[in-house]
């Protein structure tokens, strides 16, 4: 049976389609240079190798030079870039070269990337993000009192799967709570405009925006240069020379933060709920035993995870599974197929929060694992407790659901929910 699959179509349910490359057709060419890896093996072995599986194809993607069918070299997409910003009257802030984007540590490759992480790591040390703890309770009861205070009805979306990462984020970064609303505005932009078919927004909204986030990071790290507080852009820029991040460097991590930690969050939470809703008497295991939080919302990281791929380049002619891969060529490993892989999960498209879920790959894996996990699951877990703790009989009103526009992260827009009592 011939397999058509474009790893850059919006889908509302990816999965059948996972099933189908992994059967058929495990290390799928796509298009002369582009490559989609869908087994669990397959894709531990691209993420396992960074010297032979590049970083710089998450750069190309987000500078829109994997999804145009064309794949641009980088000189090419930085010149067409520095063209539309100029047209647009946005020259860069930075006084460099590079525009936000081609230093952050998800693009960037060993030895180079392990430096950075290093510094970065800084802030998502578990001593620190434990100390995050009480607050983020805080913020999930105080928004499950708006609530109960408004009715029955709720969006659990808007209500609290949103407000909370942004919250956390914006206290960590040391900003001012009010702009939370810019901070959600600017990710929506970001992953809509990188990772989306423009259906929020379009190239020069998103140069607009990542202008208007630089210029604000800049004014924020200027001041925490001459007045450090206790947040993480004071650790970030006023660390021994060798070791603090650079203005552009920040401004660079900041916009990285916002994409790679709001609205994954936001989906961890709404997909959990989604597949408890789907399954009533899991729901109620959960309800009646609070203890089982935490590994519901490991099955949901491999069930239905917030990010379902990433991309790599060939650093060299090289093979893979039988498949000669040709320098230059891009790789785009499937986290949401590996994670349904019946050769490691068995029955792997079947939710069950009594599952080994050990080595799912909703976070990644490797050299890249992510940053922020323990965060993440430390919000979704207070979140769904807080949640399923105070609500009693929570149900779905409404069928339908609206997807985010991506085909990178996975969530629903919005999730209208009623509960009883
Ligand atoms: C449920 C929520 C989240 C999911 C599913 C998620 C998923 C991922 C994945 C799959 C990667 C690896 C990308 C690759 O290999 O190319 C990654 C990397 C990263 N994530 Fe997350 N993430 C989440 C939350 C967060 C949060 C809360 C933060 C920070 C506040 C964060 C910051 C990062 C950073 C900085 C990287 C790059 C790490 C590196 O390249 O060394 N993420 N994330």
């Amino acid at each position: 049976m011939p397999i058509e699959y474009d790893p850059f179509e919006v889908r509302a349910d990816p999965f059948p389609e996972y099933r189908r490359l992994r059967e058929f057709s495990p290390i799928h060419r796509v298009r002369d240079g582009l490559w989609v890896v869908s087994r669990y093996d397959d894709v531990s072995h691209v993420l396992r190798h960074a010297e032979l599986y590049s970083s710089s194809a998450t750069r190309l993607m987000m500078m829109g030079g994997l999804q145009t069918g064309m794949q641009a070299d980088e000189a090419t997409l930085l010149e067409a870039r520095r063209k539309k910003q100029q047209e647009l009257g946005l020259e860069s802030l930075l006084g460099t070269e590079e525009g936000w984007n081609e230093n952050t540590v998800i693009s960037m490759d060993p030895p180079e990337h392990e430096a950075l992480r290093h510094i970065v790591n800084r802030g998502f040390t578990p001593r620190r993000v434990s100390q995050l703890e009480a607050r983020i309770r805080e913020i999930a009861n105080e928004a499950v009192d708006g609530i109960l205070a408004r009715g029955k009805e709720f969006d659990l979306n808007r209500d609290l799967s949103m407000p909370l990462p942004v919250t956390v984020i914006a206290e960590m970064l040391g900003v001012d709570p009010s702009d939370a609303d810019d901070f959600k505005r600017w990710s929506d932009v970001i992953i809509s405009g990188i990772t989306g078919n423009m259906a929020v927004a379009g190239p020069e909204q998103l140069l607009r925006t990542l202008h208007e986030l630089a210029e604000y990071t800049l004014e924020i790290v200027a001041d925490r240069r001459s007045h450090p507080r206790d947040d993480l852009i004071s650790v970030l820029v006023n660390a021994e020379e060798s070791v603090a991040l650079t203005p552009v460097q920040t401004v660079d991590f900041v916009a990285l933060l916002l994409a790679a930690g709001n609205e994954t969050t936001t989906h961890l939470i709404d997909n959990a709920m989604l597949a408890l809703l789907d399954h009533p008497d899991q729901l109620e295991e959960v309800r009646q035993d609070p203890s089982l939080v935490p590994q519901m919302v490991e099955e949901t990281l491999r069930y239905d995870g917030p990010v379902q791929m990433a991309f790599r380049q060939a650093t060299s002619d090289t093979e893979l599974a039988g498949t000669k891969i040709a320098k230059g060529d891009i790789v785009t490993v499937i986290f949401g197929s590996a994670n349904h892989d019946d050769r490691k999960f068995p029955d792997g498209d079947r939710f069950d929060i009594h599952r080994d879920t050990q080595g799912h790959m909703g976070f990644g894996f490797g050299v890249h694992f992510c940053l922020g996990a323990s965060l993440a699951r430390l919000e979704a877990t207070i979140a769904l407790e807080t949640l399923l703790a105070r609500l009693p009989n929570i149900r779905r009103t409404e069928d339908a659901l609206d997807r985010v526009d991506s085909f990178l992260v996975r969530g629903p827009t919005s999730l209208p929910l009623c509960f009883e009592g």
